[in-house]
């Protein structure tokens, strides 16, 4: 097939730019080697940025956030026995919504299929080529077995931490900036109401655990945990104990778990993003460690900053934004990078802590939420930072 912008990888960077870049009368093929129904029903983050909801309903790629969404006005730090709430409308004006990423699919799948857009399922990219010619090509396998090839001005990776679009970007599959972490999470989905009405992080002697909630009946918990961890090696009653032993003055109301699963922990940025007629996007270009879900939030930023340069590139012919996307997502993917660094590793416990690492560890919680200017840092980077000049 013959098209504009090949699309690999119909994740929220895939959908939302075929979305936006519709709404210019620019026509994209977009494919993704897994079913529907997976992508629809993989669990993952639930908290999306006030600039994420704006572009969500301004774009009308979804209005049921608005309405299925809750607004989330603060988080609460927990540690050394006490509570500290951050306010982020007092603080920067802006406030965070909870709508699960794969609610937010959902939507975009349902909007891009009304719109009419080539979207395939099923179908695994194997290689890109010619990303230094104004024509360059995916080729792909479709479930049956058969050959796809894509052919189009431009190609976008927006296909996930396992890449196929990288290699051609960056010239190998795994080259970048890479950092792991000591411990991983365990997440839970239980039938319980609400145990706390907004979301809990807490560092807590045993170590890190975050209350979250999905809604009126369902929750969703997580506790830090060794990378190696089975998650189904534990019994309901093993999870209640140590997830409740980790929000010390909070009594967790418990319910059925439902489902299960260890998070891993990695940072990561592609050594480039950008070569020639194909960019990374979204988990392709980067990866973050969970701890103040910026994941979804950072491929939506470039989206909306990679939307901007192909209406130049290919509806005035000006491939200058294009030129300097990289440049320009890197400053955002670097504040990101930090401060889901930062999130992470104030808030957990390595297994090599010292007494020392454990004591400096609190001064710091205490240096944040007992300063303005603290508390301002983290509202700032938790609500996002304002996409129009995409800080
Ligand atoms: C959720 C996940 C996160 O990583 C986070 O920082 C906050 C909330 C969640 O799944 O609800």
């Amino acid at each position: 097939v013959r098209t504009r912008v090949a699309i690999v990888g119909a994740g929220p960077a895939g959908l939302l730019l075929s979305h936006l870049l519709a709404a210019a009368g620019i026509d994209s093929v977009m494919i993704d080697q897994r079913a529907r129904e997976e992508i629809e029903s993989t669990i993952r983050a639930g908290i999306l940025e006030q600039g994420t909801v704006d572009v969500l309903t301004g774009s009308g790629a979804s209005d049921r956030v608005l309405r299925d969404g809750h607004r989330h006005d603060g988080i609460e730090l927990r540690f050394d026995g006490q509570g500290h709430r951050i306010d982020f409308p007092s603080l920067v004006g802006r406030s965070v919504w909870l709508y699960p990423q794969h609610e937010v699919l959902k939507d975009l799948i349902a909007a891009r299929l009304a719109a009419g857009q080539d979207l395939r399922f099923g179908v695994s990219a194997l290689h890109v080529e010619g990303v230094d010619t104004d024509r360059p090509s995916v080729f792909a396998t479709t479930a049956g077995g058969e050959d796809l090839r894509i052919d189009a001005e431009f190609v976008v990776g927006a296909d996930g931490s396992r890449s196929v679009v990288r290699s051609a970007v960056t010239g190998s599959s795994t080259g970048g900036y890479f950092r792991e972490y000591p411990f991983a999470w365990f997440g839970i989905l239980c039938e319980a109401p609400p145990s706390a009405g907004e979301l809990i992080y807490s560092n807590a002697p045993a170590g890190f655990a975050l209350i979250s909630q999905r809604s009126a009946s369902v929750q969703r918990m997580y506790f830090q945990c060794d990378p190696e961890a089975d998650p189904d090696a534990m019994s309901e009653a093993e999870i209640w104990d140590t997830l409740q032993a980790r929000v010390p003055g909070t009594t967790l109301i418990e319910g059925p778990v439902f489902q299960r699963d260890v998070l891993r922990f990695r940072s990561f940025v592609a050594h480039e993003l950008r070569r020639g007629r194909a960019v990374l996007v979204g988990d392709a270009a980067h990866t973050v460690p969970p701890t103040g879900a910026k994941g979804m939030n950072l491929a939506v930023a470039d989206v909306v900053l990679l939307d901007r340069a192909l209406r130049a590139l290919l509806l005035e012919g000006d491939g200058r934004l294009v030129d300097e996307f990289a440049e320009t997502a890197s400053r955002r993917i670097w504040k990101a990078q930090h401060f889901s660094w930062w999130m992470t590793s104030m808030l957990h416990v390595a297994p090599d802590a010292s007494d020392f690492d454990r004591r400096r560890q609190l001064g710091e919680l205490r240096s944040v939420v007992e300063s303005q200017a603290g508390r301002t840092y983290l509202a700032e980077a938790y609500t996002g930072w304002p996409l129009e000049g995409l800080g």
